[in-house]
């Protein structure tokens, strides 16, 4: 990685970022279809910023561990696409959906073949994958998160994942369409307990950020082995921005102008390639599952300091 100037000039940046979200009234309304995560106050608000060395800055409650959700889509993404490389786009697509993240209706006329890896049905083809794979899909992922963000504390929220099993009947629909198409291995239970394990991770802004930048490292991880191709980490990137934020892809990227993948904990990770990794946390979300404070947080960071992809 050539030699940038640090970013710890953007601390500045990040302090003015906090004020204005403080200032700002709407925040959105904390997801409440997984009743563990819906007494969360929409109005905190952490954000951490990343350099490829794995130095991270941050402001207001960036080291407060929340619950991953959707954001973890990416990490099983790269972690399947390491391992079975251009063979799983056989199995899901990669253009937008255009349709809510838990959407049913366009995988009985497209063949039980998803859209995307970030909608539910891509993500959870992509885990039934890895798991297939590795034996423990949702371990393999925690590993992962552990070794990048250098956090071995790292854990499942089991309380978040029994809440969500208890009120999962969208996802087990999904998951048996899918099935009914020879597009999944597991039997349907086995891989909803791995997907909803996965979901429940808890993690900080900076342990995301750090996780995800082998992203901005052009596929290469935190020891510095390599987990992509350049060319896969390009994709990964292209498919977040196109993506990654559900039907609001267009909207995200015209504000924010980067890669990004949300969660409906509230966190969302952005990556600008080559130079840092974001990701910010407010639980406060919109009608399509994305944090109201943290896309208005990455919008003013690009604005402020230029660096987008665009
Ligand atoms: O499967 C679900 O519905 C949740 N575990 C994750 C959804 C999610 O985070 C969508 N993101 N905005």
């Amino acid at each position: 990685m050539e030699s940038m100037p640090s970013l710890k000039a953007f601390q500045h940046v990040l302090e003015r970022i906090a004020e204005e979200i403080e200032r700002t009234p709407g925040r959105g309304r904390a997801a409440d279809y997984i009743p563990a995560l819906a007494a969360l106050d929409p109005r905190r608000f952490g954000m951490a910023v990343c350099e490829p060395d794995g130095t991270v800055y941050g402001v207001g409650e960036w080291r407060q561990p929340f619950s991953a959700q959707s954001v973890t889509k990416v990490f099983t993404l790269a972690l399947d696409l390491a391992g079975e490389g251009d063979a799983l786009w056989e199995h899901v697509g990669r253009e937008p959906s255009g349709n809510p993240f838990n959407s049913l209706v366009q995988l009985e006329y497209e063949n039980g073949i998803p859209r995307n890896p970030f909608i539910n049905a891509g993500a959870l083809v992509v885990t039934d994958r890895l798991h297939t794979r590795t034996g423990h899909a949702a371990e393999t992922l925690l590993e992962f998160l552990r070794a990048e963000s250098g956090n071995p504390a790292l854990a499942f929220d089991l309380d978040v994942a029994a809440s969500e099993t208890v009120h999962g009947d969208r996802n087990a629909a999904l998951a048996h369409l899918m099935a009914s198409y020879g597009n999944i291995d597991n039997p349907v239970p086995v891989l909803l307990e791995e997907y909803f394990r996965q979901c429940s991770i808890e993690a900080s802004c900076a342990d995301l950020a750090l996780a995800t930048g082998f992203l901005a490292r052009h596929g290469l991880r935190a020891d510095g082995t390599r987990l992509l191709t350049r060319s896969q980490a390009k994709q990964v990137n292209a498919v977040m921005l196109t993506c990654g934020t559900y039907d609001a892809a267009g909207d995200f990227a015209y504000r924010v102008g980067l890669p990004g993948k949300s969660g409906v904990g509230g966190g969302i990770v952005a990556v600008v390639p080559g130079r840092c990794t974001l990701c910010v946390w407010s639980p406060g979300l919109d009608e399509r599952g994305n944090s109201v404070a943290g896309v208005a947080a990455l919008d003013r960071f690009t604005t402020l300091t230029g660096l987008s992809v665009f």
